[in-house]
């Protein structure tokens, strides 16, 4: 047996208990005749004794160890004089009489009980030493109690879970495929899915009813801190239903997940938020709304005041920040200098100053009266010790970069707690998004996804008004899943690929083998994916999603410990009837 105990387990009660131990050397201490070891394993640490008076040719054994020697000892659990609370093995310690060296360790790079040691780059070189840190395995145990909990909630719903296939067609709508070239098939290449969407629809054609899958898929796009080449979903779809049946069913999963999961009940609906409100009010189609703050429109209070800012603006917003009046004239330019950075892109930052004893300061007092400002005041609610912020310009633009000005006040005012959940769905989506540089439109979620019933006339006339049977999850300001009603009519699917400029070749080749499986019985069917990785982040309350996976590629989506991308053999090559031409510079 090569062990008898883990090293998170023994208690007082196991004192006297003969026991033996396996894990890793995680710190070496001498005192005096005594060499104190702490051993680690995935389940924790417990202290190892080696008395020199006892037994010195042991003890010199336990003081020649390094760090990392994987090792087994055999002993007597015993009472600790000196207990450490902190620990859960704490209270007692082992008086070890067997020592055997499993393996040897070079000194590690890192060391693993300090969590911040070693830069980003050394900690994805040696991914597998940072993974024996135990914040980053609490996260990675934490993502698979949620994988369990969703597929007890699902089978529980009479959901299946059914594999579909990684090497599949190349259909490049929405993000970049990765492509795999075929040996067998000289110059055809396989893509990998940026979603099972084709495959869940089919398998609802072929009667499955509801299907899940936690799923890989890959998308070749810009990398970010929410954003991996390769990351999860929790994809399903369900048969016969509407969006309200699929909108039910999934709160369903996720009051489920954060009752098991967070130990969270949420005992209320979740908010609704049509996508023209969520940009109205936040600027956003993933608002949190952990806090308020909603955005109040002014344009029609503010211009024709001879302020060319305001005059030439298409849009004014503003948000008050309660309690916020003693903000100094430097937060007052940390905050402009914030706004004017070319990610947020705003001109300049107004603001209005509602001091303690009632009087209204601001930066614009050339242009507007008190009682000017008084309204404006009145506008936001404002009270005593309020500070309102105002940006205007170009609307799309002023909307997003109040948005993140909102978002830096909630940072600001500690309004954006870890440990406080709000979700809501937001619906009612436009079913379609043009796209100035290439001059066509693009499906908001994807090409499968059905207008709105009373919107399809405008198909015609105006598609930019078609709004979509599609939803999104979002919580904290994080989109953690989003779905459709599908369009499970031929004709309609056909209108559908030409808005959005295919040539009826076009949709043939590259969706053809949909087209035709519609010509079978299509049930009406919608679904829902949700990032799994983003997710598991949210419930760790970390901000990358890279420290909820084992094995994550950096922001040039490369993996460092194992150097891929890489070059293929010419031998490789040539097996694939592939050149590769140098890059011109
Ligand atoms: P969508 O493209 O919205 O929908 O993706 C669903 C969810 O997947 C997560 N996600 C990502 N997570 C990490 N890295 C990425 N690169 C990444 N891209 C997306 C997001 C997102 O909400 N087939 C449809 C779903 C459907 O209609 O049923 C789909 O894939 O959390």
């Amino acid at each position: 047996m090569y062990r008898t105990h883990t090293n998170g387990e023994l208690r007082i009660e196991n004192a006297d208990s003969r026991v033996i131990l396996c894990g890793w050397v995680q710190r070496i201490r001498n005192l005096g005749g005594m060499t104190f070891v702490d051993l680690r394993d995935r389940y924790g640490i417990t202290q190892l004794v080696f008395d020199a008076e006892k037994n010195e040719t042991l003890a010199a054994e336990a003081r020649s160890l390094g760090r990392e020697y994987v090792i087994q000892v055999e002993g007597n659990v015993s009472e600790r004089s000196a207990k450490n609370p902190k620990l859960p093995t704490g209270d007692i310690e082992i008086i070890v009489q067997n020592l055997t060296v499993l393996n040897a360790s070079e000194v590690p790079p890192f060391t693993i009980e300090e969590d911040t040691d070693g830069g980003d780059e050394l900690r994805m070189k040696y991914r597998y030493l940072d993974l024996r840190r135990s914040n980053v395995r609490s996260n990675l145990e934490l993502r698979h109690r949620m994988a369990l909990e969703v597929r007890n909630y699902m089978s529980s719903q009479n959901f299946m879970e059914v594999e579909t296939p990684v090497l599949m067609k190349s259909t490049p709508e929405g993000a970049r495929d990765f492509v795999v070239p075929s040996r067998m098939n000289s110059g055809r290449f396989y893509a990998l899915p940026q979603s099972p969407q084709l495959f869940k629809q089919l398998l609802m054609v072929a009667g499955f009813d509801r299907y899940f899958q936690i799923v890989k898929c890959f998308r070749d796009e810009d990398l970010r801190a929410d954003r991996q080449p390769e990351f999860t979903q929790i994809d399903c779809e369900m048969s016969f239903v509407n969006q309200e049946d699929v909108l039910n069913t999934f709160e369903g999963m996720t009051k489920h997940l954060f009752r098991t999961v967070k130990g969270v009940e949420i005992d209320y609906n979740f908010p609704r938020l049509s996508f023209a409100e969520a940009m109205e009010s936040y600027g956003s189609d993933k608002p949190d709304i952990r806090f308020g703050m909603k955005f109040v429109s002014l344009k029609d209070k503010l211009s024709a005041r001879d302020f060319k800012m305001f005059d030439d603006a298409e849009y004014i917003g503003g948000i008050c920040a309660d309690g916020c009046a003693a903000y100094t004239r430097k937060d007052i330019d940390q905050l402009t200098d914030f706004v004017r950075r070319p990610q947020v892109g705003a001109q300049g930052l107004v603001y209005i100053r509602y001091g303690s004893d009632g009087t209204l300061k601001s930066s614009i007092d050339k242009f507007f009266s008190t009682n000017d400002l008084k309204a404006i005041a009145e506008q936001f609610n404002a009270k005593p010790n309020d500070l309102i912020l105002i940006l205007a310009g170009a609307k799309k633009k002023t909307l997003s970069a109040l948005c993140e000005l909102r978002l830096e006040m909630g940072n600001r005012m500690g309004l954006r707690h870890r440990n406080s959940f709000a979700p809501l769905w937001v619906i009612d989506f436009p079913l379609l998004e043009w796209d100035d540089e290439t001059q066509r439109f693009y499906a908001m979620h994807h090409p499968f996804t059905s207008p709105k019933k009373e919107d399809i006339a405008l198909l015609n006339s105006d598609p930019a008004k078609v709004r979509a049977n599609a939803y999104d999850l979002v919580i904290n300001g994080v989109e953690i899943g989003g779905g459709s009603i599908r369009i499970h009519n031929g004709d309609l699917q056909q209108k559908m690929f030409k808005v959005l400029g295919f040539t009826k070749q076009e949709a043939e080749n590259q969706f053809g083998f949909l087209m035709n499986a519609f010509k079978y019985g299509a049930p009406p069917h919608g679904g829902i994916a949700f990032g799994f990785d983003r997710w598991a982040s949210l419930f760790a309350g970390i901000d990358s999603i890279r420290d909820v996976i084992a094995f994550p590629k950096n922001n040039s989506g490369r993996d460092v410990m194992n150097d891929s991308p890489s070059t293929i053999s010419d031998a490789q090559l040539e097996e694939l009837n592939i050149r590769v031409v140098e890059k011109k510079a």
